[in-house]
Order: C-alpha cells, then structure tokens, then sequence
C-alpha cells in the first residue's frame, strides 16, 4: 500500500455555509471534486495522529465519499477513523460519539432534510471536538484551501467493508466500525425518564397511539430502537423507517407541508402523538390528531416541564432561542429565574454557551429542539422529551392527558405566543434585495416609529421599533451583524425578515409573524387557530414591507 500525490486544480465555490458544503450530487461526482473539499479540511485542522468520526444521513454518494475520505484521512497522517455502519450515523448520534469517544472532530456526510438521490443533493459538514459545527474560522479557513489546492495524497488501498462491525486496519490508519444506533440510544436512556414512559405507554395502550414518521431518513433505526423495542410499543407505531438512499423520492423535512403522511395518518386513526424527523435526525415535529405544536411553543414547554426529566434534575442554567423564535421560552426563563439568550439563526451560536455551562435547553422555530446532551439539535430527543412529559403529566391522572392539553394549560399559565412562518422560496435575487433596502430605509427613518398601520379588518399597529439584528457573543465576543430586520408593535407583536441562509437557487425571503395574548385573554381567544389568531398582523406586515410587489408573490411556498 502506497501513499500518492495526485495533483489537481481548485473547484469554485466550495465555500462551506453554516451546515457544510452542499451541492448537488452530479457536483460532488466531478473526478477530483470530493477529493479537494476533503484534503482542504486535513489542510486546515491539524489532525495527524487524530481520531475522527465518520458518518451520515446513508443518502446517496455516502458510500463513495467514506472510500475517499478513508483514503485521505490515512494517507494524511490520522491515526484512527470510527466509523457508522454502512457509514450511518445521525448528525445528533455523530455529535455524541464525537464526545463519548473524546475524538478530535468528525465528518458528516449529509445535506439535513434537502432531498436526495443522484438529481439532489449531498453534503460534507467538518464537525470539531465538541461535537458541534466547526465555526467559521475553521470553515473559512478549509475554504481558502480549496481555492489553492494543487494536489491531494491518498493511500492506494482496496475498500474497506462498511458493513462489517468491529475494529480493523486500512494502511497506517485503525478503523472502528460502530453500531449506528447503540451510542445514541445509551445516551437517551441516561437523559430520560425510560421506565415510566413505559408504564405510561402499556397503561395507556388503548387511548393513547402513537406514530413516528422517519421520512425515509435515518431515524428509522433509530425511532424504532428506542420506541419499539425499549419502550414496547407495536412495530407498526414506526413509519417509512428503512433509510433510503433518495428518501422515497420524499423532501425529508417534518413539518405541515412535508411530512403529510405523518399528518393524514394521525387524523384518519385518532392518534394521540404523533411525530417526525429530518433525513440526518436533527429536526423533530410534534402532532397529535388535531394539535400541531410549533417549535416555539414545543421548547418552551419542554423548558417548562425540565424537572420530570432526569438529566435536567439538578436544575437547568440557562434557555435559548434562535431570534425569529417566538419569545414563549423567555417567558418560561423569567418564572423560573434563570438567564435566557437570544441569538442568531443557526444551532453554533448556541454552542459556546453550552461549553461555558450557562445553556440548557434551547430551540429554534425551525424544527431544532436541544439541550447541551451534544452540541447538536436532536430530533428523537425532543421526541422522546415529549413522551417523558406526558408520562409525567398522566402520572396521577385518571383521564388523558395529552398533547391538547398540556399546550391549553401552558397558555394558561403563560400567555400565547401566536407564531408563524411564511416562506417565499427561491424568488429573484433583486426583488428580495429590494425589499430589505426598502426595510432598511423604513429603519433607518426617524419618524418611522410612532406610524400606525391598519389591517383589512380595520384593527391597528402602531410601530414601536424598528432594527437589525446584531448579535455579540457572550463569551467570545464575537460579533454578527445584520441577522434580521424587526419590527416591534406597541401591542408586544413583532414581525421579522431574513433571507435564508440555506437555500441554493435564487434567493428565500422568511417573514416571521409573531403576536402575543396574555393568559387573561380567555381559553376561547387563546385557543383561536393560529393562522386565525396572525390574519391582522400579517396584513400590515404585508404592507409594510410591499413584499408581494417587490418579490413578485401573492402567495408563500410554504407556511409553518
Ligand atoms: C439549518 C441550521 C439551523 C437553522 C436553519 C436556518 O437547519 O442547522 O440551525 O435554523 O438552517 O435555515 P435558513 O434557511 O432559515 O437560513
Ligand atoms: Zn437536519
């Protein structure tokens, strides 16, 4: 077995973003391409002699891409690769073995809940020894050498058997190949509360079914290990639970739109809870027949119930939440006293708060729910937090208890944030810039705050304040600017613009509408739908912004 130089020329555009580089498939496949991206990440962390983890969502091009990186990774001097079988493991299961085994980083293969297949997309995520997204100096840096790369070094040796359990060698290099499941399940069994949710589940057995929906990613394993067989439940409580390279032809993603099958089977058999998660098992979406619960509210009512979970016993330090999230967790922070953060979207700005023991349990509006288990949002998780509070509330109770009702008795105690979501995806570049100018001369106006605008219905909001976002990190003071354009009402509402960060053709405008009804509004007003509940609100922020004009819309693509 040789080690040999092959010399090639840079790719455009490998710029990791927050989540890694993800590009489609057809792209990767470029002779040299994968090669590049994977010799730029050993150029810009030292990791001779290191331990590294391998794994990922099992979407299409994986296999390929653990062959290559096996090959850079021994010819570059790392002294030992864990790896998932088949090269699986979940982005939240990849962050607790990164931990659990004290490696030095890892590389997630997978681009979340984007479709897959061989016409979309894959993707390479440099993880470090935290277990959490590499930050963007490391990102950065791995960036800057992909634009000077002029050759890359791999061992000449024949493939190694993903499939096969246990420990072996490929050259130089020691290779562990890992259960894709074990870890993680240990893990949930050492945060929850595993035996009462499974009396709760037998006692429960005729009013209470439940439905996990893997959309075809890599949950399946994993929902069915921990519901099945831990937690006893029927194997036909599990669905679309075999990984599929393309996901079932299927847009991996658990929410209202996407995960449609969870939806119509929870309403056509009177399921009590229902759940989903993403294609590599970080997001998570909770419905029961007839009660969605939104992110914003999923958080903070886990925050609210922390002390039925055991990992959470000693007290919880601190909560978060991503800006555009609903303020329902601050609320819960403030009752019980202990710090809240606001910051900005994407899970590595809630990292350094963990390392520095001042986080908890955070989320994010977008189907991320987590705690400082890993440094990683965690689907299953939050999922399995759900069942360990229902457990808990049912405890002494002879009537259910569900999913309805812990969400009615939240806003009784706290208020309602009615929040939601409007996507406009993949408009023209111009027309979404266009539209924030517009915004920014409105914030940037001194007479601006005091205007009152008025719904179709004749109901009125008058502006309060108007900003962007920046955002200084408590810890390392770094600093991130211009992360949203708010817009604050005297009644407490707020509507908020960004452009996503993760979207790859055109441009993704989000408006985030979110207004708040104290707990003495009454149960009638504070059950109102939510869509219901917005309709004022949404139409002056239409207004405001002249979004349908500027980007060419009546409608959203999608509404969470
Ligand atoms: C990824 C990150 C999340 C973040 C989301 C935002 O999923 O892991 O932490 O909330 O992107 O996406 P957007 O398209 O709104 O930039
Ligand atoms: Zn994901």
């Amino acid at each position: 077995m040789s080690i040999q130089e092959i010399a090639t020329k840079p790719f455009e555009g490998q710029k990791p973003g927050t989540s890694g580089l993800r590009k489609r498939v057809k792209i990767f496949q470029q002779e040299h391409y994968t090669e590049n991206f994977v010799q730029a990440i050993f150029d810009a962390v030292p990791l001779k002699g290191a331990t590294l983890v391998i794994g990922g969502d099992g979407r299409y091009y994986s296999p390929e891409a653990v062959q290559i990186i096996l090959k850079i990774a021994a010819a570059n001097g790392v002294s030992k690769l864990i790896i998932g079988q088949n090269g699986i493991l979940s982005t939240p299961a990849a962050s607790n073995v990164i931990r659990k085994y004290k490696a030095n980083g890892g590389i997630l293969l997978t681009a979340s809940h984007n479709p897959g297949g061989p016409d979309n997309d894959f993707g390479i995520k440099y993880n470090i020894e935290n277990g959490g997204p590499a930050p963007e100096g490391i990102t950065e840096k791995i960036f800057q050498n992909t634009k000077t790369i002029s050759s890359y070094k791999v061992l000449d040796a024949p493939k190694v058997d993903l499939s096969r359990i246990g420990e072996t060698t490929y050259g130089p290099l020691k290779v562990d190949i890992i259960n894709s499941v074990k870890d993680y399940v240990e893990m949930l069994k050492g945060i929850f509360d595993f035996p009462l949710i499974r009396s709760f589940l037998k006692s429960r057995s005729s009013d209470f079914k439940v439905l996990f929906d893997g959309m075809h990613g890599v949950t399946g394993p994993y929902g069915r290990a921990i519901l099945i067989e831990e937690l006893g439940l029927p194997s036909s409580y599990v669905q679309n639970d075999t990984p599929l390279p393309d996901f079932g032809g299927g847009h991996p993603d658990p929410n209202l739109t996407y995960a449609h099958d969870l939806v119509e089977a929870v309403e056509k058999n009177d399921i009590a809870f229902g759940a989903a998660s993403d294609g590599d098992g970080d997001r998570n979406m909770i419905y029961g027949k007839g009660a969605f619960v939104t992110p914003s509210d999923s958080v903070a009512i886990i925050a609210d119930w922390a002390d039925v979970i055991p990992y959470f016993k000693g007290g919880i330090k601190g909560l978060a939440r991503s800006m555009p999230t609903s303020k329902a967790i601050d609320l819960v922070a403030k009752a019980k006293g202990v710090e809240y953060f606001e910051v900005p979207t994407g899970w590595k700005f809630f990292g350094n708060l963990m390392d520095a023991g001042r986080l908890s349990i955070c989320g994010e509006e977008s189907f991320g729910t987590g705690s400082d288990h890993i440094r990683e949002k965690d689907g299953v998780w939050a999922v399995v937090a759900w069942l360990n509070i229902l457990a808990a509330a049912n405890k002494d109770s002879n009537k259910l208890i569900g999913i309805r009702e812990i969400q009615k008795e939240h806003y009784l105690k706290y208020g309602r944030s009615f929040f939601s979501r409007y996507d406009y995806e993949e408009v023209p570049s111009e027309g979404a810039q266009q539209m924030v100018k517009h915004i920014d001369s409105l914030i940037a106006a001194s007479d601006f705050a005091g205007k009152s605008y008025t719904s179709n219905s004749g109901i009125e909001f008058k502006i309060a304040a108007a900003y962007d976002f920046n955002y200084t990190d408590p810890i390392d003071g770094s600093v991130s600017k211009k992360q949203g354009q708010v817009i604050t009402f005297s009644d407490g509402s707020r509507v908020v613009w960004r452009l996503s960060g993760t979207g790859s053709q055109g441009a993704t405008v989000r408006m985030y509408v979110e207004r708040y009804v104290t707990k003495d509004a009454g149960e009638a007003e504070l059950a109102r739908p939510t869509a219901e509940g917005l309709q004022a609100l949404i139409e002056v922020a239409l207004q405001i912004s002249n979004l349908k004009q500027f980007l060419g819309r009546e409608k959203p693509t999608v509404i969470t």
